[in-house]
This record gives C-alpha cells, sequence and structure tokens, in this order.
C-alpha cells in the first residue's frame, strides 16, 4: 500500500501579507519564510508538503473540491474565513480529509467575532497562539493520524 504522507497546507484571506501585519499578533515572519519553516518541520517528520494560499474564497473552495486523490490530510489556516465562511465549510466536509485547523494567533483572545469557527467541527484539531511552531502541532497530529 502507498504511503499516506501527503499534506496540503493551505492559507486564506492575507495570509500572504504576513510580515505586513500586526507583528505583536502575528510574529515577525514572512509569508515566505513562514512556508520554508513548514517545509522544514514537514521534511522532519517524513512528510510531503504541497502549499496553497488565495486570496478568492472560490478559488479556496475549488482547490478543496480538487484534492481528492491528490492529498492525504489537511494543515489549514483560513485566516478571516475561518470565522463566517460556511461554503469553505462545506467544501471541506465534501474534501472528506483529516484537518487539522492552525491559527497563528491566539484567537480566543481576541475579538469576539474571532471565537466562532465555522470548520473546528470538521477538524481533528485546533491550534491556536502557538506562531509557526502551531504548524509543527498540527503536522505531528496528522502524521500520528496517517500512520494509524
Ligand atoms: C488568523 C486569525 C484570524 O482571525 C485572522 O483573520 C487572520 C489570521 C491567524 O492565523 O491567527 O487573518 O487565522
Amino acid at each position: 500500500m502507498r504511503v499516506r504522507n501527503r499534506v496540503e497546507v493551505m492559507h486564506g484571506v492575507n495570509l500572504d501579507q504576513l510580515g505586513r501585519r500586526p507583528e505583536a499578533i502575528y510574529g515577525d515572519l514572512t509569508f515566505d519564510r513562514l512556508e520554508l519553516r513548514v517545509s522544514d518541520y514537514a521534511g522532519a517528520l517524513g512528510l510531503q508538503v504541497r502549499f496553497f494560499q488565495t486570496n478568492a474564497e472560490h478559488e479556496f473552495v475549488e482547490h478543496l473540491h480538487r484534492l481528492e486523490g491528490l492529498a492525504d490530510a489537511i494543515v489549514m489556516n483560513p485566516g478571516a474565513w475561518t470565522h463566517y465562511a460556511w461554503a469553505i465549510r462545506d467544501a471541506l466536509e465534501i474534501a472528506a480529509l483529516p484537518t487539522v485547523e492552525v491559527h497563528l494567533s491566539d484567537v480566543n483572545a481576541r475579538e469576539e467575532w474571532r471565537r466562532r469557527s465555522v470548520v473546528r467541527e470538521l477538524c481533528l484539531a485546533t491550534i491556536a497562539g502557538q506562531g509557526v511552531e502551531g504548524y509543527r502541532a498540527a503536522l505531528e497530529r496528522l502524521k500520528e493520524e496517517l500512520d494509524g
């Protein structure tokens, strides 16, 4: 049987702007550097990662539709869509892959509206407030899941 080790790392709206966003909340890593770090974490765990980022909700949804047969698991940080984009929740349900939700910031300690996540119920875990380290934890959780 083929090794299940392909993880799609999906970022949503405004995350490409890391490095220009409030440093006290999101840290000082640029988006490119964040992807490099996540790649390193994945490599150390024997996981193969592919990255996707868009600022267009329909592209995020369509990307989820197309994952069948191409990915074994998902790490997802939908940005602000997390809090209201029900179409993304439904597309994630269709994708039906083990998923971990990650947020750089501690969404529960910020504005009230950031406490709701429309994807949480479909995810194995939600990791928030650990910065880029949160991605390592997410990949570890998925590795555990994929290794069964
Ligand atoms: C975020 C938290 C969201 O509330 C926010 O809209 C983002 C980033 C995070 O990674 O902390 O864009 O998902």
